[in-house]
């Protein structure tokens, strides 16, 4: 999906999605695990309030598994109820409507003592583009697959999707806008795939993956590529990648753009391994040094 944030477009999707909000008990709120703070909307809290809600960690296939545990560590620590999923497969979407119950039993069992009916969960997904929403939607609906329909009293273009016994969905998800101000978060977004449109340059995107892979990953660009000195500057290891993989132009010049659409192609598609983007400890850190300031 492509979206050009503006500020009224910003506007439009905040007030959309604080509507949603009104309708819905919890909101399962979709990060990227492979860089869950970057693809988190800066203004959550604002947005969202107090409504009780789920970290859902999805794409936790495409990240690396000691850095999902420690992000949940991390969200666990930050109070949050966070879950690791893949959207793709369905792992982990099953324990989706549990976790709710758990999260929503006080608020439940206290409707019940003032003698207000019990009735289903109403949901809604939460998340900035690309990042799976409609992906949970479908992995979700599959399930059971009715769509309950309009539902009087509640506003009229709303469809809510019955998920099991427990749960209904809102169908369409709220979509906020990725913290794209800071430089860095706007790498790990292009190189992720978080950003679809290439607003940054593609060099640019592909020298900061190959740098960041020779410092975290150096094994799994070497294993893909067989390349010769690996501490040799990025620039160099993208002309190498290009001339393996027959990216040249006329004259035998090296297609550098080509090379970098190569790359990042074999980065978000996984190819490279199970890469993370950012890691909680530095996150931290960052948040201290700014206190600090
Ligand atoms: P959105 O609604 O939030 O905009 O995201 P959407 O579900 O369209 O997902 C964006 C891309 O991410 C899709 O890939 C989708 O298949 C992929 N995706 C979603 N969840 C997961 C996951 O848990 N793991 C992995 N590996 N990929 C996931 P696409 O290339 O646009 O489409 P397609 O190749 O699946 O057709």
């Amino acid at each position: 999906m492509s979206i050009q944030w503006f500020p009224g477009h910003m506007t439009k999707a905040r007030r959309q999605v604080e509507e949603k909000c009104k309708l819905v008990d919890i909101v399962f709120e979709l990060l990227d695990a492979r860089l869950p703070d970057s693809s988190r909307n800066p203004m959550i809290h604002e947005i969202v309030k107090d409504k009780p809600r789920i970290v859902l960690l999805n794409k936790a296939d495409l990240a690396d598994q000691k850095w999902n545990e420690r992000w949940i560590k991390e969200w666990n620590e930050r109070g949050e109820t966070p879950l690791l999923i893949d959207a793709k497969t369905g792992k982990g979407v099953g324990q989706i409507s549990n976790l709710s119950e758990k999260v929503l039993e006080t608020k439940f069992a206290a409707r019940a003592k003032k003698g207000i009916r019990s009735r289903q969960i109403r949901a809604m997904i939460l998340g900035i583009p690309n990042v799976g929403k409609s992906s949970l939607i479908n992995r979700l609906a599959k399930r059971t697959a009715t769509q309950t329909g309009d539902r009087p009293g509640v506003t009229k273009a709303q469809q809510w999707i019955r998920i099991g016994k427990s749960m209904e969905l809102l169908d369409t998800p709220g979509i906020l806008w990725p913290k794209f101000e800071d430089h860095l978060v706007g790498l790990r977004l292009a190189a992720s795939g978080a950003i679809r449109e290439e607003i940054l340059p593609v060099e640019e995107v592909a020298l900061f993956g190959i740098e960041f892979l020779q410092q975290h990953y150096p094994s799994a660009i070497q294993m893909r590529y067989q390349l010769g000195d690996l501490s040799a500057e990025p620039i160099n290891l993208l002309e190498q990648i290009g001339q393996k993989r027959g990216c040249l132009r006329r004259g035998g010049v090296i297609d550098i753009e080509k090379a970098a659409e190569i790359f990042l192609q074999d980065l978000r598609g996984g190819r490279l391994g199970r890469i993370t983007f950012e890691r909680p400890d530095e996150e931290r850190m960052k948040i201290e040094e700014e206190n600090n300031q």
